[in-house]
């Protein structure tokens, strides 16, 4: 990733400036010096510099005075800058050079956070642009947990880039314009003939009625013509059979208003149907490009080393997946202008994406190279598995609908908070509200938590236990944290006017680094567009801070303003990762 500016909380960037002077110095004759740096895994030091090997090879004959690595290493701790940030180095094996970072420092960036906000600690991009095209359900079908993945994936991706200062079109590609639209109008014309004129049409539930609808085109052919020719009228733009796809897809649409509602993800719907008008001139340019052939009747893009061809015009002269995906593309790039157009869906569709992007690339309306933009990414996520390791289903083997999952985890964590004796201390309003919280913050993080490629097994217990790496234990820590503030009975904001972080202690060291990587983390995160490196930083910091909270005693003690602090600084940060991740924070337990 491409950072326009330094940050203030990147540490690795930071230390990368002062390493290139040293390199500079070293080396004096080469250009395109890049400092490696790195997180230090042995106990020698926080960070690491690992240019000298690399170095080495490139100079060797043309500066005598280094006859090894390791020798390199040693100048290069030699010619390092005076930096405040630095305690102390040393050079290990073939030329590693470890840095020890100054604990002063470290507490004077966290005063400074504290003082002006998290925000001066976000990554600052380089590009101002993106499309994140995530959820994208189909109307009249099931919204199913893959969709439930995709809309929890993509909404923390779009966060993790605005908050880069990105703007982020978050939009939902719905599929409203599939042929199955000639069977459910015609269906709906046959069971209601009033909906012809009605406003309202009286579709209950939308899932079985398209099942029903279903049932009849495979079984009575004359039936399936009639539905076949209602897609050719809706197609053409009959005013009677484009209003009641307008009312069948008002009506999903209010029931995927309800998932994103209880998800408190925003996203805006552009789906498959606006991209069509743009269809048939975006073709034409492909054709025009020489991009397009001719086979067994339909019109296709043949991709190097892909045996089957992108088929873009089917046989009988209509749009597909694909045509729609082209143009979007397309639409993207040149429309909206878009630096990075990211699209999260389940792996099965990586195929899929890799032919359009590289039909996209052959068009010339992407660059061949991948790390130029504007540029193309597929976010693929592996499967959602129920108990019996298979696909994740209902008893009675239907798709789950994700309404019932959500409020399930809310029932679960509400009946948990009951047992805890709460429904006694708070009102109704507070026991839904934290209910609510934690079980919907379960059901992301669980989603989040791990690679999201990997396949995961849908577990209620799981997700919702109140230790190890769930969301409930993690808001509970945060919770704590905050009653520990409230307990002193200080105000925090007295506090940061008068007095400062110290770290003293090597507890509270340790605390103070791992939130000063914060920045550097959502980089990752953003650059890889991978949730669960922020995940894990959060549930490693909440262990930092019990160590911490064991070690060092905060209320009461004679370092109670810096420890107030420092506890502040977690629950900041920790509140800023779960915003991240679309969990909402809860302040009490
Ligand atoms: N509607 C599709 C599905 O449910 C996902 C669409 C993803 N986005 C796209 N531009 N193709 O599988």
């Amino acid at each position: 990733m491409i950072l326009q500016e330094e940050c203030e909380g990147n540490v690795k960037q930071l230390l990368a400036q002062v390493f290139k002077k040293s390199l500079e110095a070293t080396v004096p004759n080469e250009a395109d010096l890049h400092p490696l740096i790195a997180i230090c895994n042995e106990n020698f030091g926080d960070y690491q510099c690992n240019n000298a090997m690399s170095l080495f090879g490139k100079i060797r004959g043309t500066m005598p005075e280094f006859r090894n690595p390791r020798s390199v290493g040693e100048a290069i701790m030699k010619n390092l800058p005076e930096s405040e940030m630095i305690e102390s180095c040393s050079v290990a094996g073939p030329g590693f050079v470890n840095v020890v970072l100054s604990r002063t420092w470290i507490a004077k960036s966290l005063n400074k956070m504290l003082m002006e906000g998290i925000h001066t600690w976000a990554p600052k991009l380089s590009i101002k642009r993106a499309v994140v095209d995530f959820s994208s359900p189909n109307i009249a079908k099931e919204m199913h947990v893959g969709h439930l993945r995709s809309t929890i994936i993509g909404d923390t991706l779009a966060k993790i880039l605005e908050f880069s200062g990105v703007e982020v079109l978050r939009r939902n590609h719905v599929g409203d314009w599939g042929t199955q639209f000639g069977m459910l109008i015609e269906f709906l014309f046959e069971q209601a003939p009033q909906a012809e004129d009605d406003n309202e049409i009286p579709i209950e539930d939308l899932q079985a009625f398209y099942k029903q609808s279903k049932k009849r085109f495979d079984d009575d052919s004359i039936f399936k013509e009639r539905a076949q020719k209602a897609v050719v009228s809706l197609q053409g733009g009959d005013p009677k059979y484009r209003k009641a796809w307008a009312q069948i897809c008002e009506i999903s649409r209010r029931e995927f208003q309800k998932v994103y509602e209880c998800l408190g993800v925003h996203i805006e719907e552009k789906g498959e149907s606006y991209y069509n008008p743009y269809i048939p001139s975006v073709l034409e340019g492909l054709r025009n490009e020489g991009l397009i052939e001719e086979s067994e009747g339909a019109q296709v893009i043949h991709i190097e080393g892909k045996k089957i061809p992108l088929i873009v015009v089917k046989r009988d002269g209509g749009f597909n997946y694909a045509s729609t995906d082209l143009t979007a593309l397309w639409y993207r790039i040149n429309e909206e202008k878009a630096e990075w157009i990211i699209y999260v869906t389940d792996v099965g569709q990586r195929e899929h994406f890799e032919m359009v992007f590289h039909a996209a690339k052959r068009a010339g309306w992407l660059p061949l190279d991948d790390n130029t933009y504007p540029k193309v990414t597929h976010v693929g996520f592996g499967l959602v598995l129920g108990e019996d390791g298979k696909r994740f289903r209902t008893r009675s083997s239907e798709v789950v609908r994700l309404v019932d999952l959500l409020d399930e985890a809310k029932a679960r964590s509400k009946q948990a908070l009951i047992e805890r004796g709460k429904a006694a201390e708070w009102t109704e309003e507070e026991l839904e509200q934290t209910a609510e919280a934690v079980g919907y913050g379960a059901v992301k993080y669980f989603d989040l938590m791990d690679h999201r490629l990997t396949n995961y097994t849908f577990n209620f217990d799981q997700m919702l236990n109140d230790k190890g790496k769930t969301a409930v234990s993690l808001l509970y820590a945060h919770a704590r944290i905050c009653s520990i503030i409230r307990k002193s009975g200080k105000d925090i904001e007295e506090l940061k006017k008068g007095g400062e972080i110290v770290l003293d202690h090597a507890y509270e060291r340790a605390l103070g680094l791992h939130l000063l990587q914060f920045s550097e983390i959502v980089e990752e995160a953003c650059s890889n567009l991978l949730p669960n490196v922020l995940c894990k930083y959060l549930y490693d910091l909440s262990d930092d801070f019990t160590n911490f909270y064991n070690q060092c005693k905060v209320n009461g003690s004679t370092e109670e303003t810096s420890r107030l602090l420092l506890c502040e600084a977690t629950a900041v940060v920790m509140r800023k990762c779960f915003e991240l991740l679309g969990i909402t924070p809860v302040y009490r337990i």
